[in-house]
Order: C-alpha cells, then structure tokens, then sequence
C-alpha cells in the first residue's frame, strides 16, 4: 500500500484518540507506514486527513505525536512548547525550590523526553532513542533560556518495554557544557539535598514527592518516625528538620545511607545524633516488633520490585503484608505513609491494599491525606496515563 506516500496509516480507533489529543500510537493500530524507528512522519487516518507529526519507534509504542496540525518538528515548535512548560514551573516555583521537572513528557506535549532541572543542571530523560532527533533542540533551547553548567542525557526503563535500555544508542552522558562535581547542592523548600546529576534519571531526590513531605510538615515535631526504603532520607532530613525526637532511616543500600547520611550533614544536623539502619525492611519491621520498639510515624515508599536478603520484595504482591508489618510497630494512634509510583495500580486498589494490610494487623485507619504528584509534574487531560503516584496517610487505630 502506499505507506510511503502517505505517512503513517492508523485505525478508527486510533483516530478517535488522536483526536482528543493522545501523543501515542500503538503497533496493533498502524494500518500502513510502519518502519525503522525516530522516521519524523505524518500520521494519516484511513481516509488520508493528517492526524499529526510524529516520531516512529519499534517499541511497545508504534508512533509518539508531537503536533496535531501537521506541522513541522522545528525549532521554532519546539521552542513554544519548551517556553509554555518553563513559563508552569516559574509559576509554580519559588526559589527555595531549586530541584524540579522542568518537562513533563506527554503532560507538557514532548512525548517521551522528560527534563529534571538540578541547580544549574538539566538532565534529559528520554524514553526511548527513537525520539534523540528532538535532543538537539531541547539543549539548544535550555542554553538559550537557562544557561545550564551541564546537561545530561539518559534513559528511562519502562516495564512495558522489553528492550534494556542499557544497550540504547547514543549512550547516556554529559552532551552539553561540564561535569557536574560529584555532588551537587539543590534545595526543596530550603531543605538541601546532594544530587548527581550524572546518575540519571535516579540522581539522588524524587522532587515529584515534594507536596506530600510539604504537607507532612507539621506533624513530625515531638514524634519518633521510622522511614523504610529510605533511600537518600529525603523523609527522615525532614522529619529531622520538623522536630522529630528520633528518626530511624532504613534501607538496603549502604551506599544510599551514606548520601542520606550526607543530607542530614548538609542541613547542620549531625548523623552520629540520629539513627541509620543498614538491611532488609521486613527483618527490620520485625526486629522492632519484637524488640517491642515502637514509632509515631512509619514511612513506606518501596520500589516496585526488588531483591534482598528477606527474598523478593514486589510491590503488587506484597504491600498488605508490607502495612500490617509497619502497624505491628506503630504507637497508639500512630501514622503510616504509605506510597506507591506504580502506574497500573489504581488509587482504590492501593487503598484496598492498606486496608487489607491493617486488617490482618487486626488495626483500622482513618485516611487523613491522600496526595499525588507535585504540580511540576502535571497530568493532561489528553493522556489517561498522567497518574502514576498514589501517597496516603493513614492514622492507625484498634479494631
Ligand atoms: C524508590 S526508592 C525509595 C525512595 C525514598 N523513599 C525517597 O523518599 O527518596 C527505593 C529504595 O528502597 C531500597 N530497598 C529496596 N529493597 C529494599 C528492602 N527489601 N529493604 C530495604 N530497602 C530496600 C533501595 O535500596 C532504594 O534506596
């Protein structure tokens, strides 16, 4: 047929979403066109009306579409769209805040690209190398408005994707300006983290739970808080600045407990006054129980998946049982945070899960807070998929 000629040729069903604004095309709905991946193509309907100007990709996405008149992917689109995503973020960020997404992918109408902003470092996130064409631009444009020290580019695995981003060309790196310094210094409302802008897309802060440490802000004061899965202490350098008597930050990685270690030195607390707890969270959890310690604040905010010295922790399997461990080690009416940044799991079954999870610890909850991400990490109405983190606190009570 004549694919060539007439761009990429996609079904009804496609049609309609890309009608309502949807960037993407999946392989099942490309009737005609398809090919090697990052070709810029028009995409067509049945009929021939051009639908948008896309990028082609040979993943579990067929086509990403960056523009709904046809138009073409210059510099000059790219730059409006650049400028509308950075005009958000000066709305919405004072300058207590200095670590951010500045690009959102879809949400900000850049499918698959995503840009962190660390100081005076952009780091791109590309979903996949069928979109690097557009890599070029997006550092012209941040050298134009924001003359970055540095920008780095990497990749970003999604579970739906079977391909290892690890053998993606070109290779993630430093593509513009210098090296960071191993570490660099950004803040979040004031609290200031090390980052390395080089690691990414994981650089050493999740800035999209932002909202929640700020709402969380109050209610640390006079309490003993356990954070699990720690990572860097993003919680636990909180919690610390917000009054709590003890701070327990627990994690797998010792490596990560040195960075958190080093973000509580980089805030004028001192490490050696506050606790750091090097293993496996469920041995920990149980460690207490046993131990009869108890804690006013548990902060749960696992990975969806990993492996460790008490087996195999997946999110999806076993968060009640993660809950109903965390409140066998709750004070009375004490509170649990509890996560998740699993797409593919809804807000009411994660809920279910907490709840099953304090059933089975013979507890109940009240649900106090229930916060998503932060609003640089804004979710279009054109693209259902926007939502991906769910955090809720829950107050614990008997049954
Ligand atoms: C998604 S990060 C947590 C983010 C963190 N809560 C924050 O606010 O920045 C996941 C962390 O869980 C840790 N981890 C993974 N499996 C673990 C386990 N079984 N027990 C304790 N920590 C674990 C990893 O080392 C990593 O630091």
């Amino acid at each position: 047929m004549g694919g060539k000629r007439r761009g990429l040729v996609v079904d009804g069903y496609s049609e309609r979403w890309l009608r309502r604004g949807f960037p993407w095309v999946y392989p099942k709905e490309v009737e005609a066109g398809a090919g090697a991946a990052g070709r810029q193509v028009l995409v067509r309907s049945r009929s021939g009306e051009v639908l948008g100007r896309a990028l082609t990709d040979e993943g579990w996405i067929a086509a990403r579409v960056y523009r709904h008149d046809g138009g073409p992917l210059d510099q000059a689109w790219l730059s409006g769209v650049l400028d509308r995503a950075a005009d958000l973020r000066e709305e919405l960020i004072d300058d207590r805040t200095t670590g951010y997404r500045l690009v959102h992918a879809e949400n900000d109408g850049l499918p698959g690209i995503r840009v962190d902003w660390w100081g005076h470092h952009a780091v791109v996130i590309l979903d996949s190398p069928a979109v690097h064409s557009l890599v070029g631009g997006v550092v012209a444009w941040l050298e134009a408005r924001r003359s970055p020290r540095g920008v780095y580019l990497c990749y970003r695995r999604d579970p739906r994707d079977d391909r290892d981003p690890a053998g993606f060309s070109p290779a993630p790196g430093l593509v513009d300006g210098h090296e960071a310094r191993d570490e660099v210094r950004v803040t979040e409302r004031g609290v200031a983290f090390l980052v390395r802008p080089g690691d990414g897309p994981d650089v050493g802060l999740y800035p999209d739970m932002r909202e929640v440490r700020a709402w969380m802000e109050p209610h640390w004061g006079g309490r003993s808080v356990l954070n699990t899965f720690a990572y860097t202490g993003a919680f636990s350098v909180h919690a610390a600045l917000g009054g709590a008597t003890e701070v327990v930050t627990l994690d797998l990685s010792e490596q990560a407990l040195d960075r958190a270690e080093a973000n509580f030195s980089a805030n004028g607390l001192d490490p050696a006054d506050w606790e750091f707890v090097q293993g496996d969270t469920f041995k920990g959890l149980d460690r207490f129980r046993r131990s009869g310690r108890r804690f006013d604040r548990v902060v749960l905010d696992p990975p969806a998946f990993s492996r460790g010295p008490g087996g195999v922790w997946s999110a999806k399997r076993d968060y009640p049982r993660l809950v109903a461990a965390a409140a066998r080690v709750l004070a009375p009416r004490g509170w649990i945070l509890a996560a998740s940044n699993q797409g593919e799991v809804a807000p009411k079954a994660f809920r279910g899960h907490v709840a099953e999870g304090l059933k089975r610890a013979g507890r109940v909850g009240q649900e106090l807070h229930w916060a998503r991400e932060a609003a640089d990490f804004p979710a279009g109405t054109w693209f259902p998929e926007a939502r991906y983190l769910k955090v809720g606190v829950w107050r614990v009570l008997q049954r």
